[in-house]
């Protein structure tokens, strides 16, 4: 499967926006802990709406410079309307291309992305390609999830744990690996860089205002179109509307959840100068 699992709908990048929100503490300390610095050229795979790119402009700076990628180019101009809304579009550029046909003379000092290579049907021959672009020593981050933690609420919570099971399960179906992040050695092994560095962060929450309910509730209403096709029967008493993230809220609430939502991992390694400009 190639096609982008969750769509390319308005709501797909609010929902996008959303999640970088939460995400952005764990994707912030993986790129610093890789060594991402002030001045640095940036190559951002699968970009989306545009959060990662202007995460890594804030870290490289005016003096830096950072080039999005993806295919849509509806998210791209989303994107690019953002950066100039932030002031950084003098050092921040977008493309629109997929990802294996991108070419160019550039070399960059890092190339990073986040929840990008579990959609690629043959992720270490994409990084492989985008290794090209970096340079001898620079920097390759990404960071991925692992949607399959066995404990989700404590104590548990079955309405909660029902919905939240739904995530896996269409990503399971879809041929799409909910587990992705667990093998980021393994891509970059396969993709002739060295073992990598690791990080693995936990978001959790409780009580009331959480955000990781509405998280959770808008992932589950973006992946509900394609329950029936893979054959993902709705769990009895869970209705997919825009009053799930309410429902979440007050059964967690009530059976007084700490509610565990995806492991996210960073990974990040230098390439070897011994592996050329061309590998
Ligand atoms: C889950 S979104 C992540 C966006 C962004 N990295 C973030 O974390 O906010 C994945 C993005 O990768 C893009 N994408 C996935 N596979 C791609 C490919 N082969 N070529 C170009 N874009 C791709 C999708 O269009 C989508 O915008």
């Amino acid at each position: 499967m190639s096609a982008y699992l969750l769509g390319q709908s308005i709501d797909e990048q609010e929902r996008l926006m959303m999640q970088a929100r939460i995400l952005r503490p764990y994707t912030e300390s993986f790129f610093r802990q890789a060594d991402l610095n002030h001045g640095m050229s940036v190559l951002d795979v699968g970009s989306g709406v545009g959060d990662v790119a202007l995460l890594a402009a804030d870290i490289v700076g005016s003096r830096g410079r950072v080039l999005g990628l993806d295919r849509d180019d509806v998210s791209l101009e989303h994107a690019q309307r953002r950066v100039i809304e932030q002031g950084c579009s003098s050092w921040v550029s977008f493309q629109t291309t997929p990802l294996d046909s991108f070419e160019t003379d550039q070399q960059f000092d890092a190339i990073v992305g986040r929840y990008v290579m579990l959609y690629q049907p043959d992720p270490a021959a994409t990084l492989r390609h985008f290794t090209r672009f970096l340079k001898p020593g620079g920097i390759v981050v990404f960071h991925e999830v692992d949607f399959t933690c066995p404990v989700l609420t404590s104590p548990k919570c079955d309405f909660v744990d029902q919905v939240l099971w739904l995530v896996p399960e269409v990503f399971r179906r879809a041929n799409i690996p909910p587990d992705f992040g667990r093998y980021l050695p393994q891509l970059f092994l396969d993709s002739n860089l060295p073992w990598p560095h690791l990080a693995a962060e936990i978001p959790v929450g409780c009580g009331p205002g959480s955000p990781l309910h509405s998280w959770i509730a808008s992932t589950v209403q973006t992946i509900a179109p394609r329950l029936s096709s893979l054959g993902i029967e709705i769990p009895q008493g869970v209705m997919i509307d825009d009053t799930l993230a309410s429902k979440l809220e007050a059964a967690c609430v009530e059976a007084r959840s700490l509610l565990t939502a995806s492991i996210q991992y960073g990974a990040w390694a230098r390439k070897p100068a011994s592996l050329k400009a061309t590998s």
